[in-house]
């Protein structure tokens, strides 16, 4: 219980961590940054199999593949969900983690079904900048991680000791003139949440299937690892080729977060990794 409560908190996945201190501190910039991670948490971060990285088409082979996603309860509203602001993102959960009752994805080339966990953002200062992963070069205003636990495994602090434990859906986001409705509730969530270590329910619970790009046909797959100490090498890696879009206004609410040193959360997100001769596929469902 003990392992499991520490292996989830240095994660970052269960978050408020029920406080428990993560051991040692680490942060997005300065002597607790990424390029100090390795050192910091040499038993994962240092490994030759990490994420983030650049979703080159130049490394890529493409899959036909008709393997449609299977998204169960992805279009159930639940009773209720919990924003949290952990010091590092603003994350989002459901009250349950039964594994029968949040949303389970498979198919799309997964092989096995996957528990929803929670999902997070990564953003910028600016917009030029703030996704984890690149596609051809090209970094987005900002990306949102949807984690979800292998349903073989019976929670999500057993998985992160295993390979093919997780299975993380990457959504990229894109700014646009017009506010994104879907993600209203989010928004107005973060004001509930500026400061580090709190959480409050979310007024407007919503569906998932809110969150992904209409098309989700066509999308990266790759084996890497969290992009958070303790950088476990277990996540089966989709990234979207489609985003979704999110407003000036909207990202900017996200700006306004602050850490445990009451700065301001941005550019939260990891540096791409080198790809270390891992497969690499572009897939298209038909
Ligand atoms: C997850 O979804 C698959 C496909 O719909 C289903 O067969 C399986 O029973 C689900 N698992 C759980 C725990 O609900
Ligand atoms: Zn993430």
């Amino acid at each position: 219980m003990l392992q499991t409560l520490f292996a989830v908190a240095l994660l970052c996945l269960a978050v408020d961590a029920d406080h428990v201190e993560e051991d040692p501190h680490w942060g997005y910039e300065g002597s607790t940054g990424p390029a100090f991670w390795p050192s910091l948490f040499p038993e994962f971060c240092s490994g030759s199999s990490q994420s983030p990285i650049d979703l080159n088409d130049d490394d890529d082979t493409l899959e036909i593949s008709t393997d449609d996603w299977v998204l169960d309860r992805y279009d159930i509203i639940p009773n209720k969900m919990i924003i949290k602001n952990n010091g590092h993102t603003a994350q989002i959960e459901w009250t349950t983690t039964d594994i029968t009752e949040v949303p389970n994805v498979s198919g799309g080339k997964l092989g096995d079904s996957y528990a929803f966990a929670q999902f997070h953002f990564h953003w910028g200062e600016k917009n030029t900048r703030g996704s984890e992963h690149t596609i051809n070069d090209e970094q987005f205003p900002a990306e949102l991680h949807l984690v979800h636990f292998n349903t073989k495994y019976d929670t999500i602090g057993d998985a992160v000791q295993k390979g093919d434990g997780l299975a993380v859906l990457g959504v990229m986001l894109e700014i646009a003139e017009e506010d994104n409705e879907n993600l209203s509730p989010i928004i107005d969530g973060l004001s509930t949440i500026v400061n580090a270590d709190s959480q409050e329910t979310l007024a407007t619970p919503f569906r998932l299937s809110d969150l992904l790009p209409a098309d989700t046909s066509s999308f990266y797959r790759y084996s890497g690892s969290l992009t958070t100490p303790t950088c476990n090498e277990v996540v089966t890696w989709t990234v979207f080729e489609n985003s979704i879009p999110i407003s000036e206004a909207q990202i900017e609410k996200f700006r306004e977060l602050l850490d445990e040193e009451e700065h301001h959360i941005e550019d939260n997100f990891r540096p791409v990794q080198p790809l270390n001769g891992r497969s690499l596929k572009k897939i298209q469902l038909i």
